[in-house]
């Protein structure tokens, strides 16, 4: 999936961060189409929770500063995509691995990203700090 000019922002860093949540999913997905989906399942789970908690604090804390009207739907829609991904590797630890249901975290995945960052995160570039 690619990172297009609507999604921006207006913070470079947040932005930058939104590019590599959807390089990581590329290349997870690239990984799975070439049938070696098992071997990077677990880690690309790990990064990517690791990655949108890191990104999510961030994030919280500009509309927090910015006073963003939506500063509060967007902690929340954070927490259930950490949920979600919290509830995946429960599963794939004790089920194990399957190419359709990491193929469908991976689409759920992606269309929260793009969902979320066009109707929340972007708000931000309509509110300047102060
Ligand atoms: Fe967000
Ligand atoms: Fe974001």
């Amino acid at each position: 999936m690619k990172w297009r000019p609507e999604y921006a922002t207006g913070l470079a860093s947040i932005d930058e961060q939104h590019k590599t949540l959807f390089a990581s999913t590329d290349s997870f997905r690239e990984a799975l189409n070439a049938g070696e989906g098992a071997g990077v399942y677990d880690l690309f789970l790990q990064f990517l929770s690791a990655y949108a908690e890191a990104h999510f604090g961030l994030e919280d804390e500009c509309m927090h500063i910015r006073k963003c009207p939506v500063a509060a739907r967007n902690k929340v829609e954070h927490a259930a995509f950490l949920t979600l991904l919290d509830r995946e590797a429960i599963r794939y630890r004790s089920a194990g691995f399957s190419p359709e249901t990491a193929g469908a975290l991976l689409d759920k995945v992606e269309g929260w990203l793009t969902s979320h960052i066009c109707r929340i995160d972007i708000q931000l570039r309509d509110h300047a700090p102060g």
